[in-house]
């Protein structure tokens, strides 16, 4: 049931380990590589609160017995300025007068994942990060590619990811078993990612989220793992063919994102990521289909996988003028021009970009209830 992926990058070469009980292979892992002479865990409340003894205890086990925690609250408006400065405090103190190189644990959902690649990659010009992702969207998105960030406030308002690095972490533990905890609104957000990767890459993934969306929703450790192996993979090829965004490669992750996004911000972040990415990749399939790149038949199948998983496919609550202007400043729309990564098939997608704003406009105006 374990399954490795190797990711290759011009920047590192590192493993993303999948299965129930992963976390239990830190001890070889670190025999292999290294032990690292400190370790510093980045959780919240909450997720350390389950697994924070597991990991603890697992660290120990490994020979690492210097541990200290930085533990910052949940939800986005966490991923801020001040925790990060708070953290970096935590890990200077906790450096204070030892010759240790210390390696950043990142525990939890892609929040603590962000923040924590983030330290990890500024704190002394960079350090070692382990990604332990417990949500789905982290395992399957956030943790893998090596996207750090925080958000930061600007005239009341959160800009999101604007500071940021492209750092990769040095292993990803993704532990199926740390994921039946997770609420099935989590599960959903994650799943809305494995289904943008069916689209753009993969029909066999597709056509599995349909047979088994029961048991996914029931946290099925096998069946999660064969959907976090697949999506995992995917993200893997794309990232290693443009690792920091400046091939247009990478483009195609964008799926549903280019609307999902301003969705997201247009409903006050009242429609979660995957939510709005769910309504987003409709959308951008009804761009598609109107274009006459997608067929009407295969616009109908990503529909009514989306709908069949209890994720949004309407609107509700945000005016067509405003998602249209937050579009507008997205920087798929720079000066003017839009791109958005559209879909040619269950499995394809292609770089569109241009596209008439009567189209856009249309799709939205169908969506919006
Ligand atoms: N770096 C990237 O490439 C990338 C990609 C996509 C998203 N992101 C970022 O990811 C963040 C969203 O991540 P998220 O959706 O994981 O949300 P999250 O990190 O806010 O976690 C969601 C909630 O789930 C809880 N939780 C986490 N694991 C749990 C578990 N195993 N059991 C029970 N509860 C658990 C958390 O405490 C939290 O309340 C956003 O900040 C977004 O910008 C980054």
């Amino acid at each position: 049931m374990k399954k490795t992926i190797t990711v290759r990058t011009n920047s590192a070469v590192y493993g993303i380990f999948i299965g129930p009980g992963i976390t239990g292979s830190l001890n070889s892992f670190f025999r292999a590589s290294g032990r690292p002479d400190s370790a510093f865990i980045i959780s919240s409340p909450r997720v350390f609160g389950l697994y924070g003894r597991e990991i603890t205890g697992e660290l120990k086990t490994s020979g690492v017995n210097d541990i200290a925690t930085g533990i910052f609250g949940d939800g986005e408006r966490n991923k801020s300025m001040p925790n990060y400065e708070c953290l970096l405090g935590k890990i200077i103190d906790f450096e204070s007068g030892k010759q240790k190189q210390t390696t950043i644990i990142a525990l939890g959902g892609g929040v603590v994942g962000d923040m924590a690649g983030f330290v990890a990659s500024t704190y002394r010009r960079g350090v070692p990060c382990i990604q332990i992702p417990t949500t789905l969207l982290a395992a399957v998105d956030s943790s893998v590619g090596g996207k750090t960030g925080i958000d930061i406030k600007r005239n009341g308002s959160i800009i999101k990811n604007i500071a940021g690095t492209f750092y990769q972490p040095s292993a990803v533990f993704i532990n199926t078993g740390f994921l039946g905890t997770l609420p099935e609104s989590q599960v959903l957000n994650g799943l809305s990612e494995v289904i943008k990767y069916g689209v753009i890459r993969d029909h066999g993934l597709f056509d599995f989220i349909g047979k088994n969306r029961d048991r996914i929703l029931n946290r099925e450790s096998g069946v999660l793992a064969h959907i976090i192996h697949r999506s995992c993979s995917i993200k893997k090829d794309v990232v290693e063919k443009d690792e920091k965004e400046t091939r247009n490669v990478r483009t195609i992750l964008n799926y549903g994102h280019t609307v999902g996004h301003a969705v997201e911000s247009a409903s006050g972040f009242r429609y979660s990521h995957g939510q709005s990415v769910a309504i987003g990749m409709v959308c951008e399939a009804e761009i598609s289909a109107k274009l006459g790149v997608l067929s009407r038949e295969k616009c109908l199948r990503i529909r009514e996988l989306i709908e069949s998983t209890g994720l949004p496919v309407k609107i509700k609550g945000c005016s067509i003028e405003k998602i249209m202007g937050i579009m507008k400043h997205d920087k798929k729309f720079r000066e003017g021009k839009n791109k958005f990564a559209l879909p040619s098939d269950i499995g394809k997608v292609v770089v569109k970009t241009d596209i008439p704003e009567r189209v856009i406009k249309s799709v939205l105006a169908g969506a919006v209830s």
